[in-house]
Parts: structure tokens; sequence; C-alpha cells
């Protein structure tokens, strides 16, 4: 068995008053953290002189027990090692009868009384299954081109940052985030997006999600009613939940959200959520007279226009739509960004642009929540942006994510015999295939996983089930190869779907 480094030792508690002497104490301390899988067969053991150390004890009982555990097995010593936990424990001595030995992950507490969870709780452990999100395989939404990712510039400037890091890399740091990251983070917004805003508003997060949460956090009360597009983001949907808000669907047609029958109906709403440069996931953007609409409703009735721009970065056929937030002249609208798609999503960083009254409710949430977010990442994606490297990894991965999309269109057309409808391939960095009528798009997706592919249900964008399904394809993390083998994997299965 493979010997296992010396590791996370859990604490000793010695009792001086007890009769049981000190040496006996220790003996039964460790029998019992073996035997109950709490030290793991090939585990290092502290040395007797530094046990002595840690718990002010002399060195005679520690001898003692030491002597006692290798004499009974549990206890051996390995060269260049010292002292391990024997990877042989006698059977015996082992509780086999309980199953918690072997796993110490598992959970100890008895079951016992009332366990109570919070209707927040209850709600967010009724989500429907996923298990498309459980591989990586081809067609994975919201997975950038990491093959492509410029991994020796990101490591040089993580080294440079953490051979000597500055005090305040390492100290806590402000709530609202990283100052240097959050100024570069304003101009590459103002240039990009037309994104108004100085860097006092920029709030950093952890993703955009935890910028939705915080949002949520901020400006809703239980019961307080939101408008959604449908269908829209699922993740939008959780964080506004999990505040206990109303949500609303309003229906999305080719210029976005109907705006003119979410005003009719939506006079007491406090808050819309929307993605107008590029609707998630149907891909279309919100027409300019729908948004001076839905600018002018927000003035009028007080409500807030949360709009998540996720990956507008990547637009095809025209330039880059400008942000619903440039628009704004009288701070109504809370930006919501990322760097998921245009870095990684394992990064976990995003940032919110909080209109400037707003900020130290903003700022007091996050300091609530977990304070901040890493320094490191926010310096070293500060260097990359300002020296250049965040544009040209843009520049780039443009152009590849059209050839993706080409590519897959293709695959489609060649291999799937007219069965699936294309829409929104217009930017991003996935599209919606509609499948034909009748056919379940859960099931498909099920079966897909099934097979290693990772193909996203459209009708879990939907609150109610649509009238007709259809899959959501990622194509920024899959090449033209993988593409052509996923759409050829994938098409038996919807072949036996669409034929029942
Ligand atoms: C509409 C939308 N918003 C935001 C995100 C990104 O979330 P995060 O920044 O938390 O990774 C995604 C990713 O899938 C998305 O589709």
């Amino acid at each position: 068995m493979k010997r296992l480094a010396p590791s996370y030792l859990p604490p000793i508690a010695l009792d001086h008053r007890k009769k049981t002497p000190i040496y006996r104490q220790l003996y039964e301390w460790f029998r019992s953290a073996i035997t109950s899988g709490q030290l793991r067969p090939g585990q290092r053991v502290p040395s007797t002189r530094a046990l002595c150390a840690e718990l002010k004890v002399s060195r005679i009982p520690v001898l003692n027990a030491y002597d006692q555990l290798h004499a009974e097995g549990y206890f051996t010593t390995i060269v260049g090692a010292g002292t391990c936990v024997a990877t042989s424990i006698p059977d015996d001595a082992l509780n086999v009868h309980d199953a918690r030995v072997s796993d110490t992950s598992r959970e100890v507490i008895p079951r016992q009384g009332p366990r109570k969870m919070s209707t927040r709780g209850i709600t967010l452990t009724r989500q429907q299954q996923q298990t498309w999100l459980n591989n990586l395989g081809a067609f994975r939404v919201s997975l950038p081109a990491l093959d492509h990712f410029p991994n020796r510039e990101w490591s040089k400037l993580i080294a440079r940052h953490s051979r000597r890091p500055a005090k305040g890399i390492m100290a806590y740091g402000d709530a609202m985030g990283y100052l240097p990251f959050r100024e570069a983070i304003a101009e590459y917004l103002g240039a990009s997006r037309s994104v108004r805003c100085a860097p006092s508003q920029i709030l950093v997060t952890t993703g955009s999600q935890q910028g939705l949460q915080l949002t949520a956090q901020v400006l809703l009360d239980p019961n307080d009613r939101v408008w959604m597009e449908e269908p829209g983001y699922p993740g939008a949907r959780q964080a506004f939940s999990t505040a206990k808000a109303e949500l609303v669907p309003v229906r999305v047609d080719q210029e976005g959200m109907d705006v003119a029958t979410m005003i009719d109906r939506g006079r007491n709403a406090r808050a819309v959520y929307i993605t107008p440069s590029h609707q998630y996931p149907m891909g279309v953007t919100m027409s300019a007279s729908r948004r001076m609409l839905l600018l002018n409703w927000a003035v009028r009735t007080g409500a807030w226009i949360i709009e998540d721009d996720y990956d507008s970065e990547y637009r095809f056929g025209s330039r880059p739509i400008p942000s619903l937030q440039g628009l704004d002249e009288n701070g109504k609208v809370i930006y919501v960004g990322t760097f998921s798609k245009v870095m990684f999503p394992a990064l976990r960083l995003g940032y919110v642009v909080v209109p400037s009254d707003l900020v130290p409710a903003f700022s007091a949430a996050r300091e609530a929540t977990d304070i901040f977010s890493s320094t490191l990442y926010q310096a070293v994606l500060t260097d990359f942006i300002r020296e250049g490297h965040f544009a040209r990894h843009l520049r780039r991965m443009r152009m590849l994510y059209m050839e993706r999309r080409t590519a897959l269109i293709n695959a489609i057309e060649v291999e799937m015999n007219g069965m699936l409808e294309v829409i929104g391939s217009e930017a991003g960095m996935h599209l919606v295939a509609l499948l034909p009528n009748g056919a379940s798009d859960v099931e498909i997706a099920s079966r897909a996983a099934q097979n290693g592919i990772s193909a996203m249900p459209l009708s879990s964008c939907y609150r109610k089930q649509p009238r007709r399904g259809g899959l959501i394809l990622g194509y920024g993390g899959v090449n033209a190869h993988q593409i052509r083998s996923g759409i050829r994997t994938l098409r038996p299965i919807i072949e036996s779907q669409s034929a029942k």
C-alpha cells in the first residue's frame, strides 16, 4: 500500500487529573484513532520527541506508549520515514462490523430528534438531478477552450506575484476588491462594453453567481417580484429564489424579453433580470426600442434592472452590442459580469458594477458573506490585462470559437438529417438545437450523459414545460474532431427518442 504523507493529526486530549497513567491514555488514544479509521494505514505519526514537545509531557510515557503500540502491531518503523501506522492492522483490532471504520469521511453523528431545515435549504435540494453536468465531454456549456489558454504567460505572472508577495497580496483585503484590478476592469468595460462606471463602483466577486446572490441579498425582500426571461438562466433563478423572491416568467421572442407585456403586468415588480446582449439560452439580442422602454419603466416604477452580460465579447457577425448599463442615466442597472468564459471558470472571478449609492450596501453584504476574493488571482489577472495578454487571448478565442461554431453547424447539417433546428448561433459559446416535436430533451440529455456527452436540455431553462424541447450545445471547449464524433454519438439517441 502507498505510504501516506504525514498529515493532520486530530487533537490529543490528555487528562492529568485522571487515574489512568499518561502512557495508557496515549496508547488508548492512538489505538482508538487507528481502529476507528481516523489514522490510516501507512500514515506517519509524530516522532516521540515532537509529540513530547507538543503535549508538554516527559519522554518516558510517550516512549512507553509507542513501545506498546509497536509490540501490538499498530505501529511500524519505516526506514527514512520514522514511525508510521502499520499497513496491515490485525483484523480483530479493527471494528469491522462498523461501516464507519473504513471510511473516515462518513458522518458519525447519530440521527436523533428533529432535523429541521430552512425552506430555503429545502428549495435548493429540490433541484432536478443534472447528470449532463457530471462530465466535461463534448458540448459542455460554458466551457472555454482550456487547451488554448496561454498557460506560460499565466504561470509566469503567478510566479512573479507569489515569489515575493507584497504584504497586500497576503493580508486581508478590501471587500470591494483589489483596487488596481477594479481600475483595470472599469477601463476594460468602458472600452469594450460601453459601461459607464468608476473603479469605486466595481465589486469583485467569486464569479457572477455570487454577483447575483449579493444583488438578491441587497435588493430583495421575501415575496418581492422579480421578472425573469422565459426561457432563462437557471443560476439566476436559483439566486433569486434563495432570497425567497417570487419569480415571474416573461416570454422571450426575436427581440429578447417581451418588455411591453412585462410592463403591462408588472406594476409591482422589484427587479427584472435580463441578458440583453446575448439572451441565455436563446441567443437573441434585445432591440434598442425595448432597452429604452425598460429603462424608462425602471425609472417610473423604482424597479431595478439586473443585467447579466456573461459572454458578449464573443460576437461573430457584428461588433459587440453595447451594454444596457451604458444607456442608463439614472443608476437603475446592476451590471453583472464574469471572467469564467473569457478566462476559465475555476478562476472564480467576476464583478458587479454597482450604482454608487448602493456601494456601501454591496460592500457590507460582501463583507458578511466571505469578506473578499483571493487577492493573488486579482493581482495576476490585473497584470494579464495590463500587459496585453487578455486582449490577445480574446482575439484568438473569438476566431477559434467562430471556427468551432461553424464546425458544429456543419456537423449538425451533415449528420442529423434535418432532425435539429439550430438557433442562436451568432454569438457566444453555445447554440440551441431544437429537437423534433415530442422528443424529450431531458431523456436525450440523460442518455447522452451516459455516453460521455454533456448536452443541456433546453427545458431546464423553463419554469413550465416548453412546447418543443431542445439541446443547448456548447462548442467552446471542443475541437472539430470532438464535435463530429459527439454529434455522431448523439444521432442514434435523438433518433430513438424521436421515433417514440
Ligand atoms: C447567463 C449566465 N450568467 C453567468 C454565467 C457564469 O457564471 P459564473 O461567473 O458564476 O461562472 C453563466 C455560465 O454558464 C451563464 O450562462
